[in-house]
């Protein structure tokens, strides 16, 4: 499979004052969409069509550039495993599946019957079948479900917004060290950036932002953060072990694991 990706970005020269994106023109994104992969794709265009005959409700779906994009993402992270919350009428998991290739797995997980059954009609005509397997039911339950086995290399979440923190927690231990999980509606229509704007949806997107930020900047919280991620692995996987928080001076909490090697590595996924 053969992608090809633009990125925006504006030439070097620009003043340190000026700020480092492009606005993006109607003229600009269609520019740029025309470019992508997958542009005749004939199932992905059908399914559109008959998604978009469903009314307002299709705009749940993905863009068709989103869905080349994440194909393009999931091959280049080399992922052969994936979930995905909120399937829908099935786009983004065509794109998911096809970036995994033949040999790739992805478990979808969504509450809708109804809208289930499209997607499974189109991983049919898309080839995808054999590669997605279906859970149907509330999102939360299903995940505290998931066997201790099961590790993802990529996650895709676009399921209630107000849910994704218990996605993200959920789905964290079992994500490979350099994985990636991928958040749909994160500036929810630009609402995260309007100071008036305050529905639990937006509120709980931008809480989720907050989050993310404290991961990556907070030295204490990282640690704390591998720890917890740590020890939900070895429960996940039902290994018997025993940690202990201490205070050596420095700066955080330090664990201490009594767990044996080869069951630590198969934790971490090295096995
Ligand atoms: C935005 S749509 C997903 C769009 C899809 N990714 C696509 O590309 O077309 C959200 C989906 O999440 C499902 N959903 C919403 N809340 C859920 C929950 N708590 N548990 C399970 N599924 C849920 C809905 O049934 C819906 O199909």
């Amino acid at each position: 499979m053969r992608f090809a990706l633009y990125v925006l970005c504006i030439p070097f020269y620009a003043s340190p004052m000026e700020l480092k994106y492009i606005a993006l023109t109607d003229p600009l994104y269609g520019y740029l969409v025309k470019c992508r992969s997958h542009t005749g794709d004939s199932v992905l265009r059908a399914l559109r069509s008959e998604t978009d005959a469903l009314g307002d409700i299709s705009k749940m779906q993905i863009s068709e550039e989103q869905g080349s994009f994440m194909s393009l993402l999931v091959a280049a992270i080399g992922a052969k495993s994936a979930i995905e919350v909120g399937t829908f009428t099935g786009y983004s998991s065509i794109c998911i599946s096809r970036g995994l290739g033949q040999d790739g797995r992805l478990i979808c997980v969504d509450e809708s019957k109804e809208w289930t059954d499209i997607a499974q009609k189109y991983w049919s005509q898309a080839g995808v079948n054999q590669r997605i397997e279906l859970r149907l039911g509330p999102a939360i339950p299903l995940l505290q479900k998931l066997e201790p086995r099961l590790i993802f290399d990529f996650a895709f979440i676009d399921a209630s917004k107000t849910e994704y923190d218990a996605y993200y927690e959920l789905l964290l231990p079992r994500i490979r060290p350099n994985g990636l999980i991928l958040f749909d509606n994160m500036l929810w229509g630009g609402k995260v950036a309007q100071p008036d704007a305050h529905d639990k949806d937006t509120d709980a997107l931008r809480a989720l932002k907050l989050l993310f930020i404290d991961a990556g900047t907070r030295d204490e919280w990282n640690l704390d953060l591998g720890a917890r991620i740590l020890t939900r692995r070895l429960a996940a996987l039902g290994v018997p072990f025993q940690h202990q928080e201490f205070d050596d001076g420095h700066r955080g909490i330090n664990y201490r694991y009594d767990v044996s090697l080869p069951k630590l590595a198969a934790a971490l996924g090295a096995t």
